[in-house]
């Protein structure tokens, strides 16, 4: 890989979702997390890591209350912190990172991906994807290694179905596999690229687009993975609520950090 060149890096935070199942009848970055919405702890954590030059958050349409959360926020940044922007959200999680790609500043060369809803993602995670980009990867995404054994299955039918609803119909090689986290880095031309070639997909291929670096693996342009983190889970339901407060207040404490 070639030499690190000092990049103009924007953030893009999604946090437009409506939290279908977490349930709280309230969109999921508003939910409290340790006394804060999840929005807070995301945001604290990308500001830390410092690879933001502006962070640009993407807020579900209409929503005062967030806005004015992220108003304060501001006020907090010290001088020669990040440019922070606020735009309302898309339909779909794609929509929303189109809306936050339209409003990067002029001179970006990179951009960062990040889901709010991981609000713990440690410092460790954004520095390990800035620098595979610095070092010239025009897309890096965070992994895992899988712990469960995955299988794929299909409906059954006929007399088949008195069993059971599914049948297997392979064993995934497991040492392949990878859950992938956010943030997720790119060129920023690549993403933008790649979120155009996105506007051919029909109605059912675009909804299995589950993460933007999908759209560049379509492009042929190489997708690299580095370390993710088990701190960086996604606040999905809320058993993974109660998982992130224990992170925050349990035993092991705010100390914590799993680099
Ligand atoms: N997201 C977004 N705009 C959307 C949908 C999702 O910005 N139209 C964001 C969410 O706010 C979240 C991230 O994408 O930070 C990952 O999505 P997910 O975990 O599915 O969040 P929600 O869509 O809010 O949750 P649910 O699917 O349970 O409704
Ligand atoms: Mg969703």
């Amino acid at each position: 890989m070639s030499e690190s060149t000092p990049l103009v890096t924007g953030v893009i935070v999604v946090a437009a979702g409506s939290g279908q199942r977490l349930g709280y009848g309230m969109p999921k970055a508003a939910v409290p997390l340790g006394g804060e919405p999840i929005l807070m702890h995301a945001l604290r954590g990308i500001v830390a890591s410092g690879v933001a030059s502006q962070v640009c958050v993407v807020l579900p349409a209409g929503d005062e209350g967030l806005r004015r959360l992220c108003g304060d926020f501001r006020e907090e940044l010290a001088d020669g912190g990040p440019l922070l922007t606020l735009v309302d959200g898309g339909a779909t999680r794609a929509d929303s990172v189109r809306a936050g790609m339209a409003a990067l500043m002029e001179g970006t060369d990179a951009v960062l991906v990040h889901d709010a809803a991981r609000a713990l993602t440690p410092e460790s995670v954004f520095h390990r994807v800035a620098e595979a980009l610095a070092a010239g990867a025009a897309a890096v995404i965070p992994v895992l290694p899988v712990v469960d054994t995955v299988k794929t299955v299909a409906a059954t039918s006929g007399e088949d179905s008195m069993f059971a609803p599914e049948v297997v119909t392979g064993t995934a090689r497991r040492e392949e596999l990878r859950a992938v986290q956010t943030p997720q880095g790119f060129k920023l031309d690549t993403l933008v690229q790649a979120h155009r070639a996105a506007g051919g997909l029909d109605r059912q291929q675009s909804a299995a687009v589950t993460d933007d670096a999908m759209l560049v693996e379509m492009l042929g342009t190489p997708v690299y993975a580095v370390r993710g983190s088990t701190q960086s889970l996604k606040i999905t339901t809320p058993l993974d609520l109660i998982f992130a407060e224990g992170l925050l207040e349990g035993p092991l404490g705010a100390r914590w950090v799993e680099g």
